[in-house]
């Protein structure tokens, strides 16, 4: 996985099933940084409280049956360069 500073925010980037997906480094569950997370087959791992969330949807996969997800980007491959845009309302002040 590969970092990358979009405005205020990190963004952490990373193929999955032959895409590119990227979102912040702010774990949903309550914000620890996900770049000390374990990331492996299109899941990212929380380092945190083992949270587990799927990087092409966001949906958390493990536990069951929680609500939170990441903070996506939108991902554009332009003339070899990857571009990204928050897939969210940005933040205030942001
Ligand atoms: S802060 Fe990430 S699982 Fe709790």
């Amino acid at each position: 996985m590969v970092v990358a500073q979009v405005g205020r925010e990190k963004a952490i980037i990373t193929r999955a099933g032959g895409e590119l997906a990227a979102f912040s480094n702010i774990c949903p569950h309550a914000a620890a940084d996900l770049r000390k997370g374990r990331l492996a087959r299109g899941q990212i791992k929380c380092h945190e409280h083992g949270y587990t969330f799927d990087v092409r949807s966001g949906r958390a996969t493990w536990p069951e049956g929680e609500g939170c997800r990441l903070l996506r980007f939108e991902v554009r491959v332009q003339d070899g360069q990857i571009m990204l845009r928050p897939a969210w309302e940005p933040r205030a002040g942001a």
